[in-house]
Order: structure tokens, then sequence, then C-alpha cells
């Protein structure tokens, strides 16, 4: 399973790069607004991603804010030239979709957004897109099951053999990830913070108190 942090702090990205785990990066306009003010300054768009991408091998997701087709067309175009790890953020929309195919014949990959039923995951897998991102702490949010989602979405890519990689997004809580990687999905998205939260457990911090003392006492012992 690939981990990817959602975020355009580039701390964040830093910090969670320096963990050794991260396979690529998730942004969006909201993420984009977050980043600007914990900057405290404002950031020009391309720049910053072009330093994301200079941080993390893997793919990097940007997304686009035209809701019709050239505008997409320009905008993904335009994105996708910044760097070849660049990944063009598309809403599921009718121009979306529409551009999604387009950009993939000209070699333009698309990570397919704002996903919330199985059936618009198989437009955008039928498409082209090279990811799809069910955000299933949204779907959570409107007491209904994000993991009923991701599990319909991977059962009809698995049977036709689409090869769109199934991105988990929207991810809240550790729970969200295991469910993920239970079901088989590609890719989970996820801020820094739950990326800290997979490592921690009770016991071990326990556990490593209890070898430090004992070993404390050890060295005492051999000392006397
Ligand atoms: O990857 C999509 C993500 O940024 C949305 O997360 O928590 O705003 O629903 P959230």
């Amino acid at each position: 399973m690939k981990f990817f942090i959602d975020t355009a702090d580039l701390d964040e990205i830093q910090e969670a790069s320096e963990m050794g785990v991260l396979n690529g990066v998730t942004t969006n306009p909201s993420l984009m607004k977050i980043a600007a003010e914990r900057a405290g300054q404002s950031l020009d768009f391309h720049e910053h991603i072009a330093r994301i991408c200079d941080m993390v091998p893997g793919d990097v997701s940007a997304e686009v804010t035209a809701v019709d087709f050239d505008g997409i067309m320009a905008q993904g175009r335009a994105l996708a030239a910044i760097r070849d790890n660049v990944v063009v953020k598309v809403p599921l929309i009718l121009d979306g979709i529409k551009a999604i195919n387009a950009l993939a014949q000209e070699g333009i990959r698309s990570n397919c957004t704002l996903c919330f039923s199985p059936t618009q995951a198989l437009l955008a897998a039928k498409a082209g897109a090279a990811y799809i991102s069910p955000f299933l702490g949204r779907v959570d949010d409107i007491s209904s099951e994000g993991m009923n989602l991701l599990q319909e979405i991977i059962h009809i890519y698995e049977n036709y053999g689409y090869t769109t990689e199934v991105l988990a997004a929207s991810i809240r809580h550790p729970m969200h990830v295991l469910q993920s990687a239970l079901l088989g999905a590609h890719v989970a998205t996820m801020p820094l913070g739950v990326i800290k939260k997979l490592l921690k457990h009770p016991l071990t911090d326990i556990g490593l108190a209890k070898f430090l003392g004992d070993w404390d006492t050890f060295k005492q012992n051999q000392a006397g």
C-alpha cells in the first residue's frame, strides 16, 4: 500500500518524508489555503507545487480550479508541465470526465477527485483516470458508510481489470487506514497526524519503559 500525505504544508511533508514511508502527496485548494495561512504569506501555486515535487520522488496531485473543459485542459497542461511527477487532480463532473479522457490521450495522468459513488468511479476508470479518490470521511460525515463505497469501487475495478489506482481519501483516523488496507486500496492519503497515530500503542510505550528501567538496573548491578 502506498502512503500519500494529504497536505500542502512543506514542514509536514518534510517530517513525513523523513519517516521514510512517504510515496506521494495530495493537495487541494483548501489545503493550499491552509498552507499559505500557516506560512503567513501568499504562495505562488505553481512554484509551491514544484517545491513539493522536489521533496518527494512519488506522485504529487495538484488540483485544477476550472470547471469547464477548456479551462481544465489549460490548467491541467500547465500543472503537468511543472514536473514529471505531477498528477492533475480533476473534479468528478461532466467536463472533468471529458478532460480526464483528453488529458490521458496527451499522456497526462489525472487523479479524479470528489468521488462519492461507485458509478462515478466506474466513469472515471473508463475515462482513463490514473487515480480515483473516494472521500471516505465525508461519506461517514453524512451518516453513510465510506468503507462500503471503497469496497464497491475495488470490486468493480477488479471485475473488469481497470488499472486506475484506488486512492482512499478524506481519511480521518487509523481505522480508515486499516480498513482501506484490508480492502486492498492501492493508496491511502492522510494528514500527518494520522500517519503518526499509526505507530502509537500504549503497550509499546509501557514495554519500552520497562526495558529501559531494567537496563538501568542491570548496569547498576554490573557496576556493583
Ligand atoms: O484527500 C481529500 C481530503 O483532502 C479531504 O479530506 O478531511 O477535508 O474530508 P477532508
